[in-house]
């Protein structure tokens, strides 16, 4: 049986990415530039980032005004009640700024530090993707209504396709590009998104057979990694040689291992 604390939570996270969502696809402004840059001058930030990180973090504080926040644009606060929430307001935010539609608010809920409830709502699909801990992946959407995610059987690594993203640092995309450069004669085919939350649904949903990344951050993958997992997924990783480089890696059951032995031998955790 559910806890219903988790129930609540997803909830709670269910709406605030709704809302968020709504707010990012009706309100996105024609003329939308970058309002800053962050770890290099193509990690961009755009006034819609923020709006939608204040909309969440808004509505959170005034349900549970004392739990944790981690949020990409800034939210940070400690909470007294073991729950923190993970927000990424808008994980595609370059997809965003093109118009283009693979863009994502991923909002997650972690219980004395374990990842209990994940959404990411992926407005232009018109879909959304949920996970309570031990209770199955679910996509809705107004198409299909309700229904279960399940990963697919794929097997071998040479019929996968298989999704990477690339970080915003000129040297680090270099040796990610030295690696994809590698791996793809050794499968089906790679994708770049450009959502790390929307790559993991769709290693979920089936409609990729893995994905790695290195660099990731806590917001990126907090939500997608539970719907992962819950939808039968294998995802982990490599720690880090340097903070904030872990090499994260979700895949079918079968193309797991054999995708993670190529990225070790491939150095894709090195610098
Ligand atoms: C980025 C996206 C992208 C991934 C980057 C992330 P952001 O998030 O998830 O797919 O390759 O590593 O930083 O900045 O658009 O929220
Ligand atoms: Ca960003
Ligand atoms: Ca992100
Ligand atoms: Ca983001």
């Amino acid at each position: 049986m559910t806890d219903p604390l988790h129930t609540d939570l997803l909830r709670l996270a269910r709406e605030a990415a709704h809302r968020a969502g709504e707010l990012l696809r009706d309100g996105r402004p024609a003329d939308l530039a970058v309002a800053d840059t962050k770890s290099s001058p193509v990690d961009v930030v755009t006034e819609m980032d923020i709006a939608a990180e204040k909309l969440i973090t808004g509505l959170i504080s005034e349900r549970r005004p004392d739990d944790g926040m981690l949020g990409e644009e800034g939210a940070s606060t400690e909470g007294s009640t073991g729950i923190r929430w993970v927000i990424d307001p808008l994980d595609g935010t370059v997809n965003y700024l093109y118009n283009l539609p693979t863009w994502a608010v991923s909002i997650a809920a972690e219980q004395d530090g374990e990842t209990v409830v994940g959404v990411v709502a992926a407005p232009m699909r018109g879909e959304t993707y949920h996970a309570v801990r031990g209770g199955g992946a679910w996509a809705t959407g107004a198409r299909d209504g309700e229904r279960r995610l399940v990963c697919r059987p794929t097997a071998p690594l040479d019929q996968a396709l298989v999704s990477t993203g690339f970080n915003y640092v000129a040297d680090v995309r270099v040796h990610q590009a030295e690696v994809a450069r590698r791996l793809i004669p050794l499968v089906r085919d790679i994708r770049r998104g450009g959502s790390a939350a929307i790559d993991l649904c769709d290693v979920a949903a089936g409609r990729l057979d893995g994905y790695y990344e290195r660099g990731l951050n806590p917001w990126d993958l907090a939500a997608g990694d539970l719907i992962a997992r819950e939808a039968g997924a294998l995802t982990g990783g490599r720690p880090a040689e340097r903070p904030g480089g872990e090499l994260t890696i979700a895949a079918t059951p079968a193309v797991f291992e054999p995708l993670q032995r190529l990225l070790e031998e491939f150095g894709a955790w090195h610098d």
